[in-house]
């Protein structure tokens, strides 16, 4: 394989256009803007997938808020979580008695996000919600729904806006499907 290949060659179908995005981004940040108006809020990006995503739902958000950034190793391979999660780089920020806003590419068995909620609820933050980009309840092997959500998917392996494949193809502008 060689580095110059058109990463758009290796896309089945769009799942997500660059618009349809656009769009579900904007109307995510006038609901947050309008949930979290006057509350000390801090939004915190879980690297690296969520980057994308995170970087355009700031820009939607019109209330006053702290950016902060927290690094996740899960015991598991690419495709399969196991849920035990370590936290490999922490936030800054101290969240106790803050409101959270936890910004995360996918929800898949929701295993990732349910033992980072329960680290991070040990800080005692005023609140803590998550905002996830894309949600496949298919597949959810625990609790936990997210409490925004862009767009509900089907049990497909999705790639681009944030998301790999063995590290690459994050930084296609849509969400698609690659071919097998
Ligand atoms: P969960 O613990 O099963 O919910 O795992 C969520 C994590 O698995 C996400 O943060 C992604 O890194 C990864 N993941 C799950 N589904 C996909 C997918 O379709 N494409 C790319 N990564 C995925
Ligand atoms: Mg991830």
């Amino acid at each position: 394989m060689t580095q110059r290949t058109d990463m758009n060659r290796d896309i089945d179908h769009v799942l997500i256009s660059a618009e349809q995005i656009g769009r579900r981004v904007r109307e995510l940040g006038a609901q947050i803007s309008e949930d979290y108006e006057g509350k000390d809020v801090v939004l915190v990006c879980i690297l690296k997938g969520a980057v994308i995503f995170f970087s355009d739902l700031a820009r939607a958000i019109t209330c006053h808020m702290e950016m902060d950034f927290l690094s996740i190793s899960s015991y598991g391979n690419n495709t399969k979580t196991s849920g035990i999660v370590r936290i490999s780089k922490d936030m800054d920020t101290s969240i106790t008695g803050r409101h959270v806003l936890i910004v995360e590419d996918i929800m898949d068995s929701g295993l990732t996000l349910n033992h980072l909620t329960h680290l991070l609820k040990a800080r005692e933050p005023a609140s803590l919600r998550i905002a996830c980009l894309l949600d496949k309840p298919e597949r959810r092997e625990c609790a936990i729904t997210p409490d925004y959500v862009g767009f509900v998917i089907p049990n497909e392996f999705v790639l681009g806006y944030g998301l790999d494949y063995e590290q690459r193809y994050r930084n296609l502008p849509y969400v698609g499907v690659m071919k097998t």
